[in-house]
């Protein structure tokens, strides 16, 4: 009777998920094995598998790879992290730009795991999607998934209830195509501006942080986890903020982590929301403390940090994931250390799980040496083959393509993630009320720089190649840095001035000398722009929105108009910044403009506008 039933449910998900089935057909006398069994509770599935996994599998279970979808398929190299590796998590590198296709993908990935040993099913991950940054290695810009602001312009938005719906809709999207947990939020406090990574926080202040991560992981994971949740991953604990002269711990020059305010507590704030809202993985930062009472190790080589600090006193009993590749690549203050005695620390300071690491051959041999035991491997295979029973994964670990490709950037999502692009701008001057611009300017001749001709073509209007013959200049800008000869997260992760230089200052001022300019920069870093915010016509800033986005917010097109507030100061200078402390917020001297600070259209009539 039951191989009837199966065999029917088997044809059901074959026919509802259009993938093969029997995935739920592996038997053991007649019997299914007891953690494919559904109706066994959860604890008792997780005993069942743990007593049969070998020590290799077990090990396989504590890296989480790498992995992208190559000429509509898997990569053949994952073969052999699946089936010789048993490794089952992985991060989905680049962008989702056809949904179909990552669905197909997916589930071509869990049959392969489906159909070799134990059939654990695969966790796929992701770096965020929805925002504006493109690099694979620390965010996507999936092109077919609604587009937002980054999270930093839901904080210029002061609304907890914005952060819930897109933390839900991102979650609808990640889901239908097999996306399961997402490697954030970021909610690092931003207290040191010249820190590259800052455009993907949530702003300086602890508390509106809070407040926004607590939704955000609710909207991702749902109430309960189950088979529609998505894991959040919340970093970089303890706070990467105060990093040492605002580089970045990617990076050997830049390892260091500071507090010379003694602010450390302080950056644990949202990290206690983030915990009693429930997240189930958190991850350290690269970086190491220096001059603090802490080892001089990174944080995922920190026992005092992880064990005593997130796990005792903080009371995290979720999954503690490595950031990638602390073992072979950044494992700042273990340089003189072997690969094996790193993969000891880590584990021995308490995390469950190495981010982009394929090496478990390495906790075998610590395993057989005697150095360490079984049972403490037991403890972090067991969490992380529990999350994925309660994703439902073992129960049906495949998505249905057709459905993926109706709900990834379907009409509802894409449009809210747009409005909230247009909602988020920030008001930063605007004398005499210049914007939004009157209905005579449609007629009038512009010209931009950081905008594709088409853009403003494709709305006829006129654009012209020198400053001298236009009407208007619109100006959008990415916040000022050092130019890099660098590639990839080297020329990614920003670093240097945030003023602009001297030659650029007087590049621009002249266009401004010459033509009413309309300013707008993207927030990747905050920007020390006194200079722009005297001389241009009005300054705006962005968090991540489309040519679109601006051109409505100029022209008052559909009443759209700048709703965000700043969610960081905007320091004067250079010199500011440099003289003030990495840990502490709000601390640089005389900032430009405050936290908080955003001005608002004056209510004027603008019904005829709607028209273009
Ligand atoms: C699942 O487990 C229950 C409870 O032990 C058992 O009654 C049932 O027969 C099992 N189902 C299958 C298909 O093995
Ligand atoms: C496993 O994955 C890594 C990247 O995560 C890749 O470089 C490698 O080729 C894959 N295969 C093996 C055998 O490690
Ligand atoms: C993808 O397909 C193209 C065209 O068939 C081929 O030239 C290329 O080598 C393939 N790439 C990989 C990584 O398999
Ligand atoms: C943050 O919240 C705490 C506790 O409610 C309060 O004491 C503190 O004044 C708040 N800080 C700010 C900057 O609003
Ligand atoms: C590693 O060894 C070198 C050379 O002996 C030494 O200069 C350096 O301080 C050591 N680094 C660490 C982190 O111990
Ligand atoms: C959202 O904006 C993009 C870019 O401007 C546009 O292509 C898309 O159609 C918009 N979506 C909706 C539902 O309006
Ligand atoms: C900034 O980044 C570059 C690489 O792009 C690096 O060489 C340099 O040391 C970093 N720091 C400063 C202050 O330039
Ligand atoms: C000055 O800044 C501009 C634009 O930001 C850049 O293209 C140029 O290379 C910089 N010059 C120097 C000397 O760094």
């Amino acid at each position: 009777m039951w191989k009837y039933l199966m065999a029917f449910s088997s044809l059901f998900s074959s026919f509802v998920y259009g993938t093969p089935g029997g995935y739920n057909l592996r038997s053991q006398g007649g019997n299914l094995l007891p953690y494919r069994n559904s109706t066994l509770c959860i604890d008792d599935r997780v005993d069942d598998l743990l007593s049969r996994m070998t020590l290799e599998e077990k090990a396989g279970q504590m890296y989480h790879a790498r992995t992208s979808l190559v000429n509509g398929t898997f990569d053949g190299n994952i073969q052999s992290n699946v089936t010789g590796k048993h490794i089952t998590h992985y991060v989905f590198s680049g962008g989702v730009n056809d949904a179909r296709a990552v669905a197909t993908w997916h589930n071509q990935l869990q049959q392969l795991a489906l159909d070799s040993g134990l059939g654990i099913p695969i966790t796929i991950s992701s770096d965020p999607q929805h925002g504006w940054t493109d690099d694979t290695a620390v965010s996507n810009m999936g092109a077919s998934f609604s587009r937002w602001t980054e999270p930093l312009g839901i904080a210029a938005l002061r609304d907890p209830k914005l952060a819930r719906t897109f933390a839900e809709i991102a979650r609808e999207e990640y889901v239908s195509v097999g996306i399961r947990q997402a490697l954030h939020p970021m909610i690092d406090l931003m207290t040191e501006p010249r820190w590259g990574r800052s455009g993907g926080t949530m702003g300086e202040d602890a508390n509106l942080t809070s407040l926004l991560v607590v939704e955000y992981i609710k909207g991702f994971q749902g109430d309960k986890i189950g088979p529609h949740s998505v894991i959040t991953t919340t970093k970089h604990f303890p706070g990467g903020g105060p990093m040492e002269n605002g580089e970045d711990s990617h990076f050997e020059w830049g390892k260091n982590q500071v507090y010379p305010g003694d602010n450390f507590e302080h950056h644990l704030i949202p990290f206690k929301a983030a915990i009693a809202a429930g997240t189930r993985q958190i991850m350290p930062y690269y970086s190491r403390p220096v001059s603090t009472k802490w080892e001089e190790v990174a944080f995922a080589f920190n026992k005092a940090l992880i064990t005593g600090l997130l796990k005792e006193e903080m009371g995290f009993d979720g999954i503690v994931v490595t950031d990638w590749g602390i073992v072979t690549t950044r494992y700042w203050g273990l340089e003189n250390q072997t690969e094996l005695e790193r993969t000891r620390r880590v584990i021995e300071a308490g995390c469950d799980i190495f981010g982009g690491e394929t090496k478990p051959e390495l906790i075998v041999k610590l395993v057989n040496q005697g150095t360490l035991s079984e049972s403490r491997i037991d403890t972090s295979v067991r969490k992380l083959i529990k999350e994925k029973f309660e994703l439902g994964l073992f129960d049906n670990p495949f998505v249905n393509p057709d459905v993926a490709e109706r709900v990834v950037g379907n009409e509802y999502f894409s449009r809210l993630g747009n409005e909230t692009q247009r909602r988020a701008f920030t008001l930063l001057t605007n004398p005499n009320d210049f914007l939004p611009l009157p209905l005579s300017a449609l007629d009038a001749s512009f010209y931009i720089e950081g905008i594709e001709d088409s853009i403003l073509e494709s709305r006829n209007l006129k654009v012209v190649d020198t400053p001298q013959e236009a009407d208007y200049a619109f100006l959008r800008l990415a916040s000022p840095f050092k130019p890099t000869t660098a590639s990839g997260l080297a020329a990614s992760i920003n670093n240097g001035s945030i003023e602009f230089n001297s030659t650029e200052k007087s590049r621009q001022a002249e266009i401004y000398a010459t033509v009413p300019t309309i300013v707008d920069i993207k927030f990747n870093r905050p920007a020390a722009v006194p200079e722009i915010a005297d001389a241009a016509a009005a300054l705006l800033g962005n968090y991540g929105s489309s040519h679109d986005a601006f051109l409505d917010i100029v022209f008052g097109i559909d009443k759209w108009a700048p709703e965000g507030r700043l969610p960081f100061d905007l320091p004067r200078s250079m010199t500011a910044v440099e003289s003030s402390k990495e840990d502490v917020p709000f601390d640089t001297r005389d900032p430009l403009f405050r936290f908080g600070h955003g001005l608002q259209y004056k209510e004027i009539c603008k019904e005829t506008q709607k028209s273009i």
